[in-house]
């Protein structure tokens, strides 16, 4: 058998290591990726329902997977991830899909696949305990070959009042330590020069051995003692839950990168209390404060929500006020969206006019805008290493790659000697910047 499947990938990173899961299972029952979606044979939406306007653009493009599906009878069109997670059987009473399988449900795939016919669509929700598929080497679904995404575990014990994450995703469980450093090496060894490990709160990580716990500290430093080569990230801290251990193996290993994002999602106590956050503006920027003391040139990143449930003019002052505190070197920044089911739905009414979310979210943004210009503009004149990850978009005589920061380089390609290549290491002086890059030269 030799059928063509090609997976369409929204929301966050771990949807993207999904992805990469996801090939692999099928991988081995035969199918090939594709990326011509005329050319399918399975189209499949790994999808997210973190926002309504996240499931909306989902709708739209079932419509468009939906004229495929006429032309094409044998085409078979699923859903995965979140957004299956959370509707459930209604994604089949809308008879746009043949097959709806949550995120715990990947290794069923080949066999729900197989079992599809007329009229007989395919559908598996269930969430597990367990479920880590830390067995499974992903298919690398990324074009550079530089860097790699790791999920080193899967859903998530806190119980943010605004967020469906714990509802489609299930209980919190971490993955094996050591098929965690395998794959880590693995991909090392095939070229990969970065690794970020992914998970909704890192911080909880904890894993059972038999030689011993392992904590995400103790993770981090046996992944960053692979190679001095190897840069490590990671993603998502949670504010409530990062640790001065972590910090102390940040600071002592030079190829953990320089760059934290901490989500604060506001900047008012009783926002921060009411979004069960369990964390308060003090504890917030005691963390900071401990950050930029072990770490001065750590870039500390964020996400953030503009009109959450009762949010007053001064709750969205505070918001302010604490972006300008922290001087964020970049941002997220959301609309609040209710999500039926959560806490906040069930709880608060979603009482801010659109149009005054809007207003606040724009304040939001233009505040950042300043902020991420100012950052950039700090680092005028710094000379550093980056991690080459290929041409440049804009000019195809510049290459782009990241500092340890986090921050975008762009560079003019060497005139002499050697072309540089994806994957390897140069030294550049930051010479100028706009909001979004850093425009520097190679020394
Ligand atoms: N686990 C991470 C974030 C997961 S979701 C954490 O705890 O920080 C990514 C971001 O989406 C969140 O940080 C939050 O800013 C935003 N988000 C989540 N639910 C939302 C909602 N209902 N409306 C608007 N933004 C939301
Ligand atoms: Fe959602 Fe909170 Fe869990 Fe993050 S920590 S995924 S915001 S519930
Ligand atoms: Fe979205 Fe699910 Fe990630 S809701 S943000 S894809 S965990």
């Amino acid at each position: 058998m030799n059928k063509k499947l090609y997976i369409e990938t929204y929301g966050c990173q771990m949807n993207v290591s999904d992805t990469e899961v996801i090939f692999a299972i099928l991988a081995r029952e035969g199918y090939t990726r594709t990326e011509e979606m005329e050319q399918a044979d399975v189209i499949l939406i790994n999808t997210c329902s973190v926002r309504d306007n996240a499931e909306q653009r989902i709708w739209g493009r079932l419509e468009q997977f939906g004229a495929l599906r006429k032309k094409n009878e044998g085409l078979v069109v699923g859903i995965v991830g979140c957004m299956a997670e959370r509707l459930k059987d209604s994604l089949l009473e809308s008879r746009k899909v043949d097959l709806v399988a949550g995120p715990d449900t990947y290794r069923s795939l080949p066999a729900m696949l197989r079992d599809i016919r007329p009229g007989a669509p395919q559908i598996d929700v269930r969430l597990s305990r367990d479920e880590t598929y830390e067995d499974i080497t992903p298919v690398r679904i990324d074009r550079n070959g530089v860097s790699a995404f790791i999920s080193i575990m899967r859903g998530c014990n806190n119980v943010c009042s605004y967020c469906v994450v714990p509802y489609t995703r299930g209980a919190e469980r971490s993955r094996n330590a050591h098929t965690i450093v395998r794959e880590a090496c693995d991909v090392f060894h095939k070229g990969y020069k970065e690794v970020t490990l992914l998970g909704q709160n890192v911080d909880s990580y904890f894993w059972k051995g038999p030689e011993g716990d392992v904590n995400f500290a103790g993770l981090l430093a046996m992944v960053a003692e692979i190679s001095p080569e190897l840069r490590v990230r990671y993603s998502t801290s949670h504010p409530k839950d990062i640790s001065d251990e972590v910090i102390a193996v940040m600071a002592a290993h030079e190829n953990i990168c320089r760059h934290i994002h901490l989500p604060v999602q506001s900047g008012s106590d009783a926002m921060l209390e009411k979004m069960r956050r369990r964390y308060d503006r003090a504890w917030y920027l005691d963390r900071v404060a401990k950050i930029r003391e072990a770490m001065p040139d750590c870039s500390i990143t964020t996400d953030i929500i503009a009109g959450f449930c009762g949010e007053t003019l001064q709750d969205h002052q505070d918001t302010l006020d604490i972006m300008r505190k922290v001087g964020y070197d970049y941002a997220f920044m959301f609309q609040y969206s209710e999500r039926p089911g959560t806490l906040a739905a069930r709880h608060y009414p979603d009482d801010i006019p659109p149009a005054e979310k809007t207003r606040r979210l724009n304040e939001i943004i233009a505040l950042q805008n300043t902020l991420s210009l100012e950052s950039n503009r700090r680092d005028i004149g710094k000379e550093w290493k980056v991690l080459v990850e290929g041409d440049s978009r804009r000019d195809p005589g510049q290459l782009c790659g990241r500092a340890s920061n986090n921050k975008m380089c762009v560079f003019d390609k060497p005139k002499q000697g050697a072309a540089l290549r994806p994957g390897d290491y140069v030294r550049v002086r930051v010479l100028s910047c706009t909001s979004a890059t850093l425009i520097c030269e190679l020394i």
